[in-house]
């Protein structure tokens, strides 16, 4: 067995995300800008070179592998760079390999990823209703996202579906939601609304819904009963013991997670940051394109950027206003 990497605060890292790419079909409001300016390709890792990085970190104990982006779907040749490193799968370096992703070109890739040994994916999916899916995206649309979630299902993928709690936009479709995912016999997962992006603070406080709230407006229809299950991730669960499901709580704001934090993020250009919610973050480009025969380099970069891995994140919408607000899109890092 490898040792794991530790961080200052005696936490194991053995999840790592990657952002393949920063470009998305898709402009989230709560993501993207509706104009961006996207990298130049020379920026970006290689499919080689991000084998690499996803390899170093394996021999440096990651058991957990997240595809993140922008879109990852949407990077060209990505099934090459998937098939190379579910390699570490058949081995059992790795325990899981896995996606999030926005489903809109999934019913193309679904039976591959399944085929290479995927077994589960995240899917962001805010609403049901195809006026305000185009909304919230900016232009998606919500007929070729479920499409994609139904041939992952039907490829044997299991699938989470991520919603943003917005108030204002998805307080209505709470129930539906959960009926919907409970009948298709997906997962599902609220998300507290990070502040991250250039947009102002009166619309993050305008759209914030605590899942406190959720929970409560819940707790009218449901028994919640907590679950002591992870899945490695910074969710909680409760399942409703009047339908067996499972539903998550992701809650940077209301409830910190950060204490058992055990992961950390690499951008599409090699930025290794320690820490969503900090501006910290370490070049891992360099070693990979300076050394490019010996990971030596590239272990030891990792190796002293998890020695400052921060405590936690600074967000808060306490007092009526946003602290710990970054300007780096959540697309920069993949969440
Ligand atoms: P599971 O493997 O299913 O547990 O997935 P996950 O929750 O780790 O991954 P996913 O990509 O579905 O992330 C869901 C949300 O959690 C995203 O909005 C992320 O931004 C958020 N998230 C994940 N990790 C962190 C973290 O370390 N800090 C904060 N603040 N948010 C995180
Ligand atoms: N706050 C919370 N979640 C966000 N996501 C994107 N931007 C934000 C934000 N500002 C979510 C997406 C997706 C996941 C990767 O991150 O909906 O599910
Ligand atoms: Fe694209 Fe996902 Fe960001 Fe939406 S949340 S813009 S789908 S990366």
């Amino acid at each position: 067995e490898r040792a794991p990497l530790i961080d200052p605060f005696a936490r194991p890292i053995t999840y790592l995300r990657v952002s393949v790419t920063d470009r998305c079909d898709f402009r989230c409001t709560y993501c993207m800008a509706e104009h961006m300016q996207f990298l130049p390709k020379k920026e970006l890792l290689t499919l080689e070179e991000l084998d690499r990085l996803c390899t170093a970190f394996i021999d440096l104990g990651v058991r957990k592998l997240r595809i993140t982006g922008g879109e990852p779907l949407v990077r060209r040749d990505i099934m090459t760079f998937f098939k190379g490193i579910s390699r570490h799968l058949d081995s059992g370096a790795l325990s899981e390999l896995t996606l999030t992703t926005n489903g809109s070109q999934l019913a193309r890739f679904a039976p591959d990823l399944a085929a290479l040994g995927m077994r589960r994916i995240n899917v962001s999916l805010d609403t049901l209703v195809p006026e305000k899916f185009a909304a919230i995206t900016r232009w998606g649309r919500l007929d070729q996202v479920l499409e994609g979630i139904a041939a992952a299902k039907r490829a044997g993928l299991r699938v989470k579906i991520n919603a943003v709690a917005l108030k204002g936009f998805n307080e209505d479709e709470l129930f539906p939601l959960i009926e919907w995912c409970g009948a298709e016999g997906h997962d599902l997962t609220f998300i507290e609304v990070m502040p991250m992006g250039e947009m102002g603070e009166e619309m993050r406080l305008d759209q914030y819904w605590p899942l406190s709230d959720v929970r409560a407006r819940m707790r009218e229809r449901f028994t919640l009963t907590e679950l002591d299950e992870s899945t490695g991730g910074p969710a909680r669960y409760v399942r409703l013991e009047e339908t067996g499901q499972k539903i998550g709580f992701i809650t940077p704001l209301t409830h910190n997670f950060c204490e058992s934090c055990n992961r950390v993020r690499v951008t599409c250009t090699g930025e290794l940051f320690m820490c969503l919610g900090q501006e910290d973050n370490a070049d891992l480009r360099a070693p990979l394109r300076a050394h490019p025969d010996n990971n030596e380099p590239l272990r030891e970069a990792i190796r002293a950027a998890i020695s400052r891995k921060p405590k936690g994140h600074d967000f808060d919408y306490s007092r009526q206003k946003v602290a710990g607000q970054m300007s780096r899109h959540m697309s920069h890092t993949g969440g």
